[in-house]
């Protein structure tokens, strides 16, 4: 799997994550126990740090990126869905990032938060704990509040696919 380090700038990736075999990570990233990162995900740690917290899933096609200023955090217990792109942002623990969203430099999304499907949150944008944030520029819908442990059921999943591709994966080509 294409992981690289850049001069002394060296991946860190705990013995119970998950990189399949076509993510590429680079430099400075950090992966914590039973993080998982998909098919055609690229993490890039450059000019900065990117850090993904425990149990943590970033799926197919997303793109985690940082700057020197502002490095890229991902708490634990996060979905992070296809096709996003995160640079250097803030995100708190059991947040649900969903497929195609984008968030921007100095962005800070907190704890329980959802960014729905398509949504941006511009730079240094700012979403509250247990909000749910919509659409371009995302906007906090009113009087919503995000049920606790709301990721709860799709870590697991995550959690058990890295089970089952650790077990059953195997290139035909
Ligand atoms: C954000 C999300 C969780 C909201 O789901 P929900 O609470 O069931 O919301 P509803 O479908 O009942 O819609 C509520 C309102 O929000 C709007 N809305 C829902 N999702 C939206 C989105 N992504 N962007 C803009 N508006 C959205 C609806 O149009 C509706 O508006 P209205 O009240 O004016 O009619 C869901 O739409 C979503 O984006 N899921 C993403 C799933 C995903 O990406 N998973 C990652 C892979 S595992």
């Amino acid at each position: 799997m294409p992981i690289y380090a850049l001069g002394d700038r060296e991946p860190a990736i705990h013995s119970d994550a998950y990189v399949h075999p076509d993510a590429t990570v680079i430099g400075n990233v950090t992966l914590a126990a039973g993080a998982s990162v998909w098919p055609q995900a690229v993490l890039r740690g450059d000019s900065g740090t990117v850090e993904v917290g425990e149990r943590t899933s970033v799926q197919d096609g997303t793109v985690i990126h940082c700057t020197s200023f502002h490095p890229a955090k991902i708490g634990s217990d996060c979905v992070i869905g296809h096709n996003v792109h995160i640079e250097g942002a803030v995100i708190g623990d059991r947040c649900l990032i969903a497929s195609g969203s984008v968030v921007l430099n100095g962005a800070v999304i907190e704890d329980g938060a959802v960014l729905g499907a398509g949504g941006v949150v511009s730079f240094d944008g700012h979403v509250p704990a247990r909000s749910m944030a919509l659409g371009v520029p995302a906007k906090v819908r009113e009087g919503h509040v995000v049920p606790e442990e709301m990721t709860a059921g799709i870590v697991q999943v995550y959690l058990d696919n890295i089970a089952t591709y650790r077990e059953g994966l195997r290139r035909l080509d």
